[in-house]
């Protein structure tokens, strides 16, 4: 699939409906409709959904992400299963990261659950690394959390630390 067949705009309200189809088929923890409006008019937040061509007639993944003071929290991330594995989750963290946030000094933070590789090894390719393990941070089913960041202010962390060495429940970094 082209990178140029992708295009990448701000999520509005009528988005919510086709967004949440995706979310049904990615989470089992999913957001409501509630969820994501709130996150759209919420001015603190900045919710992006990639389409298929210069129509937006196909939504095929989104991001959402929180700003707090010195870190952008990404509080969902999700791409339609038919979608997968074609960089569409990559090209959505690559834009907040080098397009939205090119001049914010911070941190890109985030939380994943332990056995979502596929995610884990995405902000891994993207110069995420692991911070710390968060004891029984989900639920349904319960299951722990690594936070993982990247660095804006140093584009990546000087020292880097690998997903495997990562101690359960002490910093990494
Ligand atoms: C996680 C998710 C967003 C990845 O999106 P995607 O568009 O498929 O990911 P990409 O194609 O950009 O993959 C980037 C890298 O991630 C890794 N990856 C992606 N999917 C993978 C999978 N199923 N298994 C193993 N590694 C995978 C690969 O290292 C890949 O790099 P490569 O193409 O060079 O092998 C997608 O699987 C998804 O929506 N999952 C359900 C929701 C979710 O878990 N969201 C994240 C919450 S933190």
């Amino acid at each position: 699939m082209p990178a140029a067949e992708i295009v990448i705009s701000d999520m509005t309200g009528p988005d919510v409906a086709r967004v949440i189809e995706i979310e049904k088929l990615s989470f089992t923890h999913k957001w409501s409709l509630n969820d994501f409006t709130s996150e759209v008019l919420n001015p603190d937040s900045i919710c992006k959904m990639a389409c298929l061509g210069d129509g937006r007639a196909i939504a095929i993944g989104y991001i959402c992400v929180r700003m707090m003071v010195d870190e952008a929290h990404i509080l969902r991330l999700a791409v339609h299963p038919a979608f997968r594995q074609r960089r569409v989750g990559s090209l959505l963290v690559k834009y907040i990261k080098d397009e939205v946030l090119r001049d914010f000094k911070g941190k890109i933070i985030l939380e994943v659950r332990m056995s979502n590789m596929a995610a884990i090894r995405l902000y891994d390719s993207l110069g995420f690394k692991n911070l710390y393990i968060r004891r029984h941070y989900y639920a349904g089913p319960e299951e722990d959390a690594i936070v993982m960041a990247f660095d804006l202010d140093n584009r990546g962390w000087p020292i880097g630390e690998s997903f495997q060495s990562c101690p359960s429940e002490h910093r990494c970094l």
